[in-house]
């Protein structure tokens, strides 16, 4: 009984240690990658650059736009991995108010 107990303690901190990653990843690509245009808080807005804060897109059209670009807003698709991309889709989400 012990032993199941450990098994699934175990299991959540790795599922919560990924989660973590992720955060982390996407906040470095964040900052690498996009802040130039959208600014650390997702404000900036050079080029035209759209208000990351005030963004409402859904996760798949989040995806398609980091993916493909539209307009001023670069294609990432060949320079980030699909997991890259959705960690850092993952992290503006994080910027909305
Ligand atoms: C060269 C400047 C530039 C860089 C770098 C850049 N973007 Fe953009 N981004 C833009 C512009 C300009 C738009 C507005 C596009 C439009 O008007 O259709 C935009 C739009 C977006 C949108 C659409 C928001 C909405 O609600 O319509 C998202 C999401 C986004 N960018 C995410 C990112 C992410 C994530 C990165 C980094 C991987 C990134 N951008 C890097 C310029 C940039």
């Amino acid at each position: 009984m012990k032993t199941f107990l450990y098994i699934g303690l175990l299991t959540a901190s790795i599922h919560q240690t990924k989660a973590q990653n992720n955060t982390a990843e996407g906040k470095s690509i964040f900052e690498h990658k996009c802040q130039r245009c959208h600014g650390s808080d997702g404000t900036k807005g050079l080029f035209g650059a759209k208000n990351l804060q005030l963004s409402r897109l859904e996760n798949t059209e989040l995806i398609l736009v980091i993916s493909k670009g539209r307009r001023g807003m670069p294609r990432w698709e060949k320079r980030l991995s699909q997991t890259e991309i959705e960690s850092v889709a993952t992290y503006i989400k994080s910027l909305r108010k």
